[in-house]
């Protein structure tokens, strides 16, 4: 599979699970780990662009597709991601702990809409559950995300190392093939 725009080896095991593969064999660890059941959404990464639950997955069945975890948005050096600069700017974290995976579950939601209405922002976090109940600033940040995207890209200062610069980088999805895992943005159902 692809993590980040990098080949990576299979896991050991075939019953590792995603999250465990990018965290313990991967040293990625801004996934964060919560339920590891599927309700909290802290472990949230995009596949092949859409978010998904890493502890809901077999790190196998990642296999052939490409997998973006918090790490790429920001590599050490680079400006912040818009969804990032939005989290700062409207004060959309007090512990961090749910932030990574709110990040990419809100980086999938805008990659799908670039400009969600209120009800669906709310839809599209509604999976991701926050214990320092920081939702009403959340929502903020995902407006002010949509605006910051909608914007071309600042100058680069010199010496900033090339980046996405606000977008996710993935190479082309690979065809899709009998058994892909589902994608459902997320969300529980
Ligand atoms: S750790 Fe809670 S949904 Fe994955
Ligand atoms: S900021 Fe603490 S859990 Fe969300």
């Amino acid at each position: 599979m692809r993590v980040n725009g990098a080949e990576r080896q299979a896991p050991g095991s075939a019953r590792r699970l995603l999250s465990d593969y990018l965290r313990g064999d991967l040293g990625l660890t801004g996934t964060h780990v919560g339920c590891e059941h599927g309700v909290c959404g802290c472990c949230t990464v995009l596949l092949d662009g859409r978010a998904i639950r890493s502890c809901l997955m077999l790190a196998v069945q990642a296999e052939g597709h490409e997998v973006t975890t918090i790490e790429s948005l920001s590599p050490e050096g680079a400006e912040l991601h818009p969804v990032q600069r939005a989290f700062q700017e409207c004060h959309g974290l007090q512990c961090g702990f749910c932030t990574p995976g709110f990040v990419m579950a809100i980086c999938g939601l805008l990659a799908e809409n670039p400009d969600p209405t209120q009800p669906e922002i709310e839809e599209g976090i509604a999976g991701n559950l926050c214990r320092c109940t920081g939702y009403a600033s959340i929502r903020r940040a995902v407006r002010r995300a949509a605006e910051l995207m909608q914007e071309p890209p600042p100058p680069a200062s010199p010496g900033t190392p090339p980046t996405a610069r606000g977008r996710v980088v993935q190479s082309p999805p690979p065809p899709a093939s009998p058994g892909t895992p589902p994608t459902a943005r997320g969300r529980v159902k």
